[in-house]
């Protein structure tokens, strides 16, 4: 009875209803009914699809990837694991952003600049080894709340040579949706120069900047790019 009262108490300081939906890819299935829960790695609890046409095709360049969400700002990130079943999100194709404004958020390519890489680790040749066309993959996507918390979303794709981005009608950003680098991390604001104007470290920016190295300016500057 207590517990279950604590639990509920931290869900909600958490934001147990700030948890957001993945649109593109198609998701495994919804992660807001039970036994499902986001907060749970690396799935939030739901099956692999084992529906091989479920699976979003996917440009071996990177993918369009949409997120409903619900935090007016929330730290993002997308990583991949190659092959059917896997449970090793191991190839980051977005470093950790911070994303802003709460509503519907598309990114096209994800991960162009780190796919490649990805393959070549996993024992490809490249973008065009012919293995890569029919490679089954998870795309998962993390936002933390602001408590630390994180919550989880997965989609099964399949890498297609002849996938196509989703159009530009089907792929935009919500009014005031956006995203940044986040702020106040140490390289960002060297070597980025924008981020020069940022407020002293604080909390949670301040404990990230160990983590978000120059691969965070990387991401950035290719959006800019786009
Ligand atoms: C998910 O897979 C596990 C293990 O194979 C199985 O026990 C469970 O019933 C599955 N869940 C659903 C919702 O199909
Ligand atoms: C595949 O997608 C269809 C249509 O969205 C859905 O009805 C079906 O349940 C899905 N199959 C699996 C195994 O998830
Ligand atoms: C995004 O979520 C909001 C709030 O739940 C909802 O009103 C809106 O229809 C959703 N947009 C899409 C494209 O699903
Ligand atoms: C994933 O594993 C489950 C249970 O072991 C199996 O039923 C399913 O077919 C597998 N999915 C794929 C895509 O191989
Ligand atoms: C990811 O894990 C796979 C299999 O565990 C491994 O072959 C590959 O080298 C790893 N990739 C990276 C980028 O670490
Ligand atoms: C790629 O997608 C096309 C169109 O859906 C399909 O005809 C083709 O068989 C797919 N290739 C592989 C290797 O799955
Ligand atoms: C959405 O915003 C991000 C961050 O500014 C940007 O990289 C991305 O290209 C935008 N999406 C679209 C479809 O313009
Ligand atoms: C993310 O952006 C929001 C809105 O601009 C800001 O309030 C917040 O401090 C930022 N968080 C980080 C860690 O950069």
């Amino acid at each position: 009875m207590l517990s279950t009262t604590l639990l509920t108490v931290a869900a909600f300081a958490a934001g147990a209803n700030a948890h957001f939906r993945l649109l593109a890819p198609t998701w495994r299935g919804s992660s807001f009914e039970e036994p499902a829960s986001q907060w749970i790695y690396p799935c939030a609890n739901v099956n692999e699809t084992t529906d091989m046409a479920n699976r979003t095709l996917w440009p071996p360049t990177g993918g369009s990837t949409i997120i409903n969400g619900s935090h007016t700002s929330a730290l993002t990130s997308v990583n991949l694991a190659l092959g059917s079943n896997a449970t090793n999100f191991n190839i980051t194709l977005l470093e950790m952003f911070n994303q802003t404004g709460a509503g519907v958020f598309c990114m096209k390519e994800t991960g162009k600049a780190n796919l490649e890489e990805g393959f070549k680790a996993a024992g490809y040749s490249g973008l065009d080894d012919e293995r890569i066309n029919g490679l089954m993959a998870t795309v998962q996507v993390i936002q933390l709340g602001h408590s630390g918390s994180a919550l989880y979303n997965c989609a099964d794709i399949m890498f297609n040579a002849t996938a196509e981005l989703l159009s530009d009608d089907q792929c935009q950003n919500g009014t005031d949706v956006s995203g940044v680098a986040i702020a106040n991390v140490g390289s960002v604001t060297e070597e980025g120069g924008d981020a020069a104007a940022s407020p002293a470290p604080t909390g949670a920016a301040g404990r990230l900047s160990p983590v978000v190295g120059t691969g965070m300016v990387a991401v950035v500057l290719a959006w800019s790019l786009l």
